[in-house]
C-alpha cells in the first residue's frame, strides 16, 4: 500500500493544520496509509515521533491554528550522520512520499533526503507570514494574509490608542529580509509611516539614519497638528544595519540555520529609546512604546483565504504526487494546479531559493507611500512647511533642512506625489 508521509518545518503559519488535514483526507480517499512526522526533521530522527493520521483526527482542523504536528528548524543537511540517519526511518517507514510544509530551509531538507532515498517522491507547500518566496505573480505564501489581516487589527487598536494616550509606537514586524508583512500592515491600517530593508538596498545602515526617518515622520504630524501616531519598522532592517550597530544589541543569537534570531533582539525598544533622547535634546518630550508583531499570528487560526487556499494546496499535492510527481512547489494559478519545479526557484550555485522582495517600483507601494507621512523632497522645497517642522523642534530652518534633508536625497521621482 502507498505511504505518504507529512511534515513542517521552520516557524508555524496559519494554514498548516488545513493543509495537513487536506493531504490526509485525500490520500486516505486514494486508499494510501498517511503518516503523520512530529517536530519538523527531529521527527526523523532517532526519539522521533512518527504516527499513522486518520480522518477523525482531520477532519475539522482547517480551522484550527497552530499545528497538529508541531514544527522545529532542525537542518537534515547540517550533518551527513542527520541525514542519514533521517534517511534510515524513511526507508524503514516504507515511506513513498512525502509531503513538506516549510519555507525554503524545509523544501531544501526535503530534497536531500531525496536525493539519498531512492524513489521517494517529495512535494513542497510553501508557507510563510513572510510572504517571501518567489511565487509568480503576486500569489501570496499561505499564512500571510491571516498574520497581515491580525496584524492590521493590532496596529488600528494602536492608532486609536496612540490618539487616546498622546504618544508614539514603533511596531517591529516580522518578515526576515523581506518587508511584505510589515508593508501590508501599514499600508492596510494606514499608520504613519513603514520602514522595510528594501529601502537600503544592499547598503549597510546606521541606526541613527533609521532613528531620523522616524523622527522625521513624527516631526511632519506634529507640524500638521497631530503629536502622535504608530510607525510599522520591518524586522529585517535590522538585519541591514551595519555591523557595529547591529553589534550594539550584544550577541545576536542565531537559529540552526544560521539565520540572525531577529525576535530576540530588541530593536524596536532601542529606538525608542533614542528617539526619546533626540527628542529630549530638542527640548521635546515626547512617549515612545515599542511593540513586537509576529509570534501571537503564526499559530492564529486562519482566515477562510488561507483555509481554501491550504486545501486546494493539499489536495493538489496529494494529486500531483498520485500522477508521479515530484520535486516542485505546489503553486496554484487561477485556482489551477500549477507546480514549480525546485530547479526553477533554486539558485544553481547556492541550491537556495531566491527570496521575494518588496518591489519600490511598483504601484502598490507606490500608494503605500503616497499615504505614509514620511518626510518627502517636496515637504523640504516648501519654506512655509519647513518652518512649522523647525519650530517644533527648536530648530531654524536651515538647520532643520541640513539635519534631515539626507534623508530623502535618493528618493527617486515618481515619489512626488504633487508633480
Ligand atoms: O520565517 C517566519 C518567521 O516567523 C520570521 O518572520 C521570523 O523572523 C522568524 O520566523 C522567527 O523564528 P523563530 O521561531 O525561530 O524565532
Amino acid at each position: 500500500m502507498t505511504r505518504i508521509a507529512i511534515v513542517a518545518g521552520g516557524g508555524p503559519a496559519p494554514g498548516i493544520n488545513a493543509v495537513i488535514g487536506a493531504v490526509t483526507l485525500s490520500a486516505l480517499d486514494k486508499g494510501w496509509e498517511v503518516l503523520g512526522i512530529y517536530d519538523g526533521y527531529a521527527g526523523l530522527l532517532p526519539g522521533g515521533r512518527i504516527e499513522p493520521l486518520v480522518r477523525e483526527q482531520v477532519r475539522t482542523i482547517h480551522f484550527q491554528g497552530g499545528i497538529i504536528l508541531n514544527t522545529s528548524r532542525t537542518n537534515l543537511s547540517r550533518s551527513p550522520e542527520n541525514l542519514e540517519q533521517a534517511a534510515k526511518t524513511v526507508r524503514e517507514q516504507n515511506i513513498d512520499m512525502l509531503v513538506t510544509i516549510g519555507g525554503d530551509d524545509t523544501a531544501f531538507g526535503a530534497s536531500e533526503l531525496a536525493r539519498t532515498v531512492e524513489g521517494l517522491q517529495i512535494v513542497h507547500c510553501p508557507k510563510t507570514i513572510d510572504n517571501d518566496l518567489p511565487l509568480p505573480g503576486d500569489t501570496p505564501t499561505f499564512g500571510y494574509n491571516t498574520a497581515r489581516h491580525i496584524g492590521t487589527k493590532q496596529v488600528h487598536a494602536l492608532i486609536e490608542d496612540a490618539s487616546a494616550t498622546n504618544r508614539w509606537y514603533i511596531a517591529v514586524a516580522m518578515g526576515r529580509t523581506a518587508g511584505h508583512l510589515a508593508l501590508g500592515i501599514a499600508n492596510a491600517a494606514g499608520a504613519a509611516a513603514c520602514i522595510v530593508p528594501e529601502e537600503f538596498d544592499g547598503r549597510k545602515v546606521k541606526l541613527s539614519e533609521v532613528a531620523d526617518l522616524l523622527e522625521a515622520t513624527a516631526i511632519k504630524e506634529m507640524a500638521a497638528g497631530k503629536p502622535f501616531g504608530v510607525a510599522v519598522l520591518a524586522e529585517g532592517v535590522a538585519e541591514a544595519l551595519d555591523p557595529d550597530d547591529l553589534a550594539s544589541f550584544g550577541d545576536v543569537p542565531r537559529d540552526d540555520f544560521g539565520h540572525v534570531r531577529l525576535g530576540e533582539i530588541d530593536f524596536g525598544r532601542m529606538m525608542c529609546q533614542r528617539l526619546e533622547a533626540n527628542f529630549k535634546a530638542m527640548g521635546v518630550k515626547k512617549r515612545f512604546v515599542d511593540l513586537k508583531i509576529g509570534y501571537e499570528l503564526r499559530c492564529a487560526a486562519p482566515i477562510p483565504f488561507d483555509m481554501e487556499y491550504c486545501r486546494m494546496l493539499g489536495s493538489n499535492a496529494v494529486q500531483f504526487l498520485a500522477t508521479g510527481g515530484s520535486h516542485a512547489i505546489m503553486n496554484l494559478a487561477n485556482g489551477e494546479p500549477a507546480p514549480i519545479p525546485f530547479s526553477e526557484v533554486r539558485d544553481p550555485v547556492s541550491g537556495r531559493t531566491a527570496v521575494r522582495r518588496v518591489d519600490l517600483d511598483s504601484g502598490a507601494y507606490r500608494t503605500a507611500r503616497r499615504f505614509m507621512r514620511r518626510l518627502e523632497r517636496a515637504d523640504l522645497a516648501d519654506d512655509a512647511k519647513v518652518g512649522r517642522m523647525a519650530t517644533e523642534v527648536g530648530l531654524s530652518a536651515d538647520a532643520f533642512r541640513e539635519r534631515y534633508s539626507y534623508l530623502v536625497a535618493g528618493d527617486p521621482e515618481h515619489w512626488d506625489w504633487r508633480a
